[in-house]
Protein backbone atom coordinates (compact mmCIF):
# COMPACT_ATOMS: atom_id res chain seq x y z
CA UNK A 1 0.00 0.00 0.00
CA UNK A 2 1.23 3.51 -0.60
CA UNK A 3 1.12 6.73 0.83
CA UNK A 4 -0.79 8.99 -0.81
CA UNK A 5 -0.94 13.07 -0.47
CA UNK A 6 -4.70 13.34 -1.34
CA UNK A 7 -7.30 14.51 0.88
CA UNK A 8 -9.05 11.23 2.95
CA UNK A 9 -12.35 10.84 1.67
CA UNK A 10 -15.16 9.75 3.96
CA UNK A 11 -15.03 5.69 4.36
CA UNK A 12 -18.65 3.86 4.75
CA UNK A 13 -17.32 3.08 8.36
CA UNK A 14 -17.09 7.01 8.94
CA UNK A 15 -21.05 7.06 8.10
CA UNK A 16 -21.58 4.08 9.62
CA UNK A 17 -19.47 5.78 13.16
CA UNK A 18 -21.98 8.77 12.83
CA UNK A 19 -25.00 6.60 13.99
CA UNK A 20 -27.05 8.91 16.69
CA UNK A 21 -24.86 11.69 16.52
CA UNK A 22 -24.34 15.12 13.99
CA UNK A 23 -27.01 14.72 11.31
CA UNK A 24 -25.55 12.86 8.29
CA UNK A 25 -25.48 15.12 5.18
CA UNK A 26 -25.86 13.62 1.93
CA UNK A 27 -27.41 14.82 -1.70
CA UNK A 28 -27.68 13.38 -5.02
CA UNK A 29 -25.70 14.68 -7.64
CA UNK A 30 -24.69 13.59 -11.41
CA UNK A 31 -22.32 15.86 -12.62
CA UNK A 32 -18.36 17.46 -12.36
CA UNK A 33 -19.05 21.29 -11.42
CA UNK A 34 -22.01 20.50 -9.10
CA UNK A 35 -20.10 17.63 -7.47
CA UNK A 36 -17.35 20.26 -7.00
CA UNK A 37 -19.80 22.51 -5.64
CA UNK A 38 -21.26 20.76 -3.04
CA UNK A 39 -18.56 18.21 -1.84
CA UNK A 40 -17.24 20.52 1.11
CA UNK A 41 -20.82 20.50 2.76
CA UNK A 42 -21.92 16.65 2.06
CA UNK A 43 -20.54 13.68 3.98
CA UNK A 44 -22.12 11.44 1.17
CA UNK A 45 -22.81 12.47 -2.47
CA UNK A 46 -25.11 10.10 -4.07
CA UNK A 47 -24.98 9.19 -7.81
CA UNK A 48 -28.36 8.12 -8.39
CA UNK A 49 -30.15 6.23 -10.87
CA UNK A 50 -32.79 9.15 -10.32
CA UNK A 51 -30.10 10.62 -12.98
CA UNK A 52 -32.23 9.09 -15.64
CA UNK A 53 -35.68 11.29 -14.77
CA UNK A 54 -33.56 14.79 -13.88
CA UNK A 55 -30.87 14.07 -17.15
CA UNK A 56 -32.00 11.85 -18.99
CA UNK A 57 -36.16 12.89 -19.36
CA UNK A 58 -37.17 8.74 -18.71
CA UNK A 59 -40.48 9.27 -16.97
CA UNK A 60 -38.81 6.55 -14.47
CA UNK A 61 -35.49 4.94 -13.23
CA UNK A 62 -36.60 1.73 -14.86
CA UNK A 63 -34.47 2.76 -18.32
CA UNK A 64 -31.31 3.97 -16.37
CA UNK A 65 -28.47 1.83 -17.56
CA UNK A 66 -25.10 0.42 -16.17
CA UNK A 67 -23.19 2.35 -18.83
CA UNK A 68 -25.35 5.75 -17.21
CA UNK A 69 -24.12 5.09 -13.84
CA UNK A 70 -20.82 4.48 -15.07
CA UNK A 71 -20.70 7.84 -17.29
CA UNK A 72 -22.47 10.06 -14.48
CA UNK A 73 -20.17 8.44 -11.43
CA UNK A 74 -17.03 9.40 -13.06
CA UNK A 75 -18.30 12.90 -13.76
CA UNK A 76 -19.42 13.39 -9.85
CA UNK A 77 -15.72 11.33 -9.15
CA UNK A 78 -13.75 14.19 -10.66
CA UNK A 79 -15.69 16.81 -8.26
CA UNK A 80 -15.52 14.66 -5.05
CA UNK A 81 -12.24 15.18 -2.54
CA UNK A 82 -14.05 14.69 0.93
CA UNK A 83 -17.46 13.44 0.85
CA UNK A 84 -17.55 9.35 -0.03
CA UNK A 85 -19.13 9.11 -3.14
CA UNK A 86 -21.72 5.80 -3.32
CA UNK A 87 -23.14 5.17 -7.00
CA UNK A 88 -26.72 3.65 -7.29
CA UNK A 89 -26.87 -0.06 -8.91
CA UNK A 90 -29.44 0.65 -11.81
CA UNK A 91 -32.58 -1.72 -12.27
CA UNK A 92 -31.73 -4.83 -13.52
CA UNK A 93 -28.43 -5.20 -12.78
CA UNK A 94 -28.26 -7.01 -9.54
CA UNK A 95 -32.12 -8.60 -8.97
CA UNK A 96 -31.21 -11.89 -11.27
CA UNK A 97 -28.27 -13.43 -8.86
CA UNK A 98 -25.76 -12.43 -6.33
CA UNK A 99 -23.43 -13.15 -8.84
CA UNK A 100 -24.77 -10.75 -10.96
CA UNK A 101 -24.47 -8.07 -8.47
CA UNK A 102 -21.11 -8.56 -7.45
CA UNK A 103 -20.11 -8.32 -11.48
CA UNK A 104 -21.99 -5.02 -11.60
CA UNK A 105 -21.33 -3.73 -8.19
CA UNK A 106 -17.50 -4.01 -8.80
CA UNK A 107 -17.83 -2.40 -12.21
CA UNK A 108 -19.01 0.16 -10.41
CA UNK A 109 -16.81 0.61 -8.40
CA UNK A 110 -13.89 -0.15 -10.78
CA UNK A 111 -14.54 2.37 -13.13
CA UNK A 112 -16.13 5.13 -11.01
CA UNK A 113 -13.88 4.83 -7.55
CA UNK A 114 -16.93 4.80 -5.65
CA UNK A 115 -16.66 3.84 -2.21
CA UNK A 116 -19.75 1.74 -1.67
CA UNK A 117 -22.91 1.27 -3.80
CA UNK A 118 -26.41 1.35 -2.91
CA UNK A 119 -29.46 -0.72 -3.90
CA UNK A 120 -32.95 -1.25 -3.65
CA UNK A 121 -34.52 -4.10 -1.38
CA UNK A 122 -34.78 -5.29 2.03
CA UNK A 123 -35.51 -9.06 2.93
CA UNK A 124 -35.52 -9.77 -0.47
CA UNK A 125 -31.70 -8.25 -0.96
CA UNK A 126 -30.49 -9.42 2.08
CA UNK A 127 -28.70 -12.62 0.69
CA UNK A 128 -27.18 -10.43 -1.68
CA UNK A 129 -26.13 -7.55 0.87
CA UNK A 130 -24.25 -10.04 2.22
CA UNK A 131 -22.56 -11.65 -0.54
CA UNK A 132 -21.03 -8.42 -1.62
CA UNK A 133 -20.22 -7.19 1.84
CA UNK A 134 -18.25 -10.29 2.18
CA UNK A 135 -16.56 -9.92 -0.89
CA UNK A 136 -15.44 -6.03 -0.13
CA UNK A 137 -17.91 -3.90 -1.42
CA UNK A 138 -19.63 -1.58 0.85
CA UNK A 139 -23.74 -1.35 0.56
CA UNK A 140 -26.09 1.14 0.93
CA UNK A 141 -29.18 -0.28 1.21
CA UNK A 142 -32.93 1.35 0.56
CA UNK A 143 -36.16 0.84 1.99
CA UNK A 144 -39.35 2.12 2.15
CA UNK A 145 -40.54 3.48 -1.71
CA UNK A 146 -37.76 2.24 -3.42
CA UNK A 147 -38.38 3.92 -6.98
CA UNK A 148 -37.34 0.61 -8.80
CA UNK A 149 -40.35 -1.18 -7.96
CA UNK A 150 -42.80 1.91 -8.87
CA UNK A 151 -44.98 -0.43 -11.32
CA UNK A 152 -45.25 -2.97 -8.15
CA UNK A 153 -46.17 0.02 -5.16
CA UNK A 154 -48.68 1.56 -8.52
CA UNK A 155 -47.25 5.16 -8.20
CA UNK A 156 -45.20 6.98 -5.45
CA UNK A 157 -47.20 6.66 -3.13
CA UNK A 158 -46.12 6.77 0.98
CA UNK A 159 -45.30 3.26 1.74
CA UNK A 160 -46.18 1.92 5.45
CA UNK A 161 -48.94 3.73 6.37
CA UNK A 162 -50.92 0.37 6.71
CA UNK A 163 -50.39 -3.52 7.67
CA UNK A 164 -46.61 -3.14 5.85
CA UNK A 165 -45.28 -1.28 8.16
CA UNK A 166 -44.18 -4.28 10.23
CA UNK A 167 -42.91 -5.42 7.16
CA UNK A 168 -40.58 -2.57 6.08
CA UNK A 169 -39.11 -2.18 9.52
CA UNK A 170 -38.44 -5.94 8.69
CA UNK A 171 -36.54 -5.17 5.77
CA UNK A 172 -34.38 -2.49 7.89
CA UNK A 173 -33.61 -4.67 10.29
CA UNK A 174 -32.89 -7.66 7.19
CA UNK A 175 -30.46 -5.01 5.50
CA UNK A 176 -28.84 -4.33 8.35
CA UNK A 177 -28.06 -8.01 9.33
CA UNK A 178 -27.12 -8.19 5.50
CA UNK A 179 -24.26 -5.66 6.35
CA UNK A 180 -25.38 -2.77 4.81
CA UNK A 181 -23.21 0.60 6.34
CA UNK A 182 -26.36 2.75 6.29
CA UNK A 183 -30.19 2.69 5.22
CA UNK A 184 -32.22 5.27 3.29
CA UNK A 185 -35.70 5.02 4.28
CA UNK A 186 -37.48 7.20 1.89
CA UNK A 187 -41.25 7.78 1.77
CA UNK A 188 -42.28 6.00 5.38
CA UNK A 189 -44.46 7.98 7.68
CA UNK A 190 -42.40 9.67 10.57
CA UNK A 191 -43.39 6.97 13.23
CA UNK A 192 -42.19 4.11 11.48
CA UNK A 193 -38.70 6.17 10.39
CA UNK A 194 -38.23 6.67 14.19
CA UNK A 195 -38.86 3.58 14.98
CA UNK A 196 -36.38 1.90 12.82
CA UNK A 197 -34.07 4.75 13.26
CA UNK A 198 -33.83 3.81 17.18
CA UNK A 199 -33.96 0.46 16.95
CA UNK A 200 -31.27 -0.03 14.14
CA UNK A 201 -27.51 0.21 14.91
CA UNK A 202 -26.76 1.49 11.53
CA UNK A 203 -27.52 5.46 10.29
CA UNK A 204 -31.03 5.67 8.80
CA UNK A 205 -30.75 8.37 5.70
CA UNK A 206 -33.95 9.84 5.25
CA UNK A 207 -35.98 11.48 2.06
CA UNK A 208 -39.76 12.03 2.82
CA UNK A 209 -39.39 10.06 6.00
CA UNK A 210 -38.56 12.06 9.42
CA UNK A 211 -36.50 14.44 11.04
CA UNK A 212 -35.63 12.20 13.11
CA UNK A 213 -33.31 9.65 11.10
CA UNK A 214 -30.09 9.72 11.51
CA UNK A 215 -29.06 11.96 8.54
CA UNK A 216 -31.22 13.13 4.98
CA UNK A 217 -30.63 12.78 1.78
CA UNK A 218 -32.15 15.13 -1.71
CA UNK A 219 -31.73 15.63 -5.21
CA UNK A 220 -29.51 19.07 -5.89
CA UNK A 221 -31.81 20.02 -8.49
CA UNK A 222 -34.88 19.55 -6.38
CA UNK A 223 -32.85 21.98 -3.77
CA UNK A 224 -31.96 23.98 -6.57
CA UNK A 225 -35.61 24.57 -7.51
CA UNK A 226 -34.77 23.13 -11.66
CA UNK A 227 -38.27 22.07 -12.19
CA UNK A 228 -41.26 24.30 -12.08
CA UNK A 229 -44.02 21.63 -13.24
CA UNK A 230 -42.70 18.72 -10.55
CA UNK A 231 -41.79 19.48 -6.64
CA UNK A 232 -41.99 16.12 -4.18
CA UNK A 233 -44.07 17.64 -1.37
CA UNK A 234 -41.16 16.80 1.05
CA UNK A 235 -38.61 18.67 -0.67
CA UNK A 236 -37.65 22.15 0.56
CA UNK A 237 -36.29 24.68 -2.17
CA UNK A 238 -33.46 26.72 -1.65
CA UNK A 239 -33.28 28.47 -5.26
CA UNK A 240 -35.52 28.63 -8.34
CA UNK A 241 -32.71 28.60 -10.39
CA UNK A 242 -34.90 26.50 -13.60
CA UNK A 243 -37.16 30.16 -13.84
CA UNK A 244 -33.35 31.90 -13.51
CA UNK A 245 -32.22 29.62 -16.64
CA UNK A 246 -35.62 29.95 -18.20
CA UNK A 247 -35.42 33.85 -17.72
CA UNK A 248 -31.29 33.95 -19.34
CA UNK A 249 -32.36 32.20 -22.22
CA UNK A 250 -35.59 34.65 -22.89
CA UNK A 251 -33.05 37.52 -22.32
CA UNK A 252 -30.15 35.76 -24.90
CA UNK A 253 -32.74 35.32 -27.73
CA UNK A 254 -34.12 38.92 -27.38
CA UNK A 255 -30.39 40.17 -27.64
CA UNK A 256 -29.68 37.98 -30.64
CA UNK A 257 -32.74 38.69 -32.56
CA UNK A 258 -32.12 42.69 -31.44
CA UNK A 259 -28.83 42.17 -32.52
CA UNK A 260 -27.52 43.01 -29.15
CA UNK A 261 -25.35 40.34 -28.70
CA UNK A 262 -22.36 40.25 -27.97
CA UNK A 263 -23.52 43.82 -26.02
CA UNK A 264 -19.75 45.48 -26.13
CA UNK A 265 -19.78 45.00 -21.93
CA UNK A 266 -20.12 41.39 -22.44
CA UNK A 267 -17.32 40.61 -24.60
CA UNK A 268 -14.76 38.62 -23.29
CA UNK A 269 -11.38 39.28 -22.91
CA UNK A 270 -9.62 36.58 -24.28
CA UNK A 271 -6.34 36.02 -24.05
CA UNK A 272 -4.61 35.71 -27.84
CA UNK A 273 -7.30 38.22 -29.16
O1 LIG B 1 -31.75 7.95 -7.05
C1 LIG B 1 -31.67 8.73 -6.09
O2 LIG B 1 -31.34 9.91 -6.24
C2 LIG B 1 -31.97 8.18 -4.77
C3 LIG B 1 -32.08 9.07 -3.59
C4 LIG B 1 -32.68 10.36 -3.72
C5 LIG B 1 -32.33 8.38 -2.33
O3 LIG B 1 -32.09 7.01 -4.65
Amino acid sequence: MSVSAKIKSLTPPDISERKGKTPIVCLAAYTTPVARMIDAHCDLVLVGDSVGMVMHGLPNTLGVTMDMMEMHGKAVRRGIKQALMVVDMPFGSYEQSKEQAFENAARLMRTTECGAVKLEGGRAMAETIEFLVSRSIPVMAHVGLTPQSVNVFGGYKTQGTGNDADGIFDDAKAVQEAGAFSVVCEKIPDPLARRITKELEIPTIGIGASVHCDGQILVMDDLMGMFTEFRPKFVKRYALLGEKVEECARQYAEDVRARQFPAPEHVYDYAGD
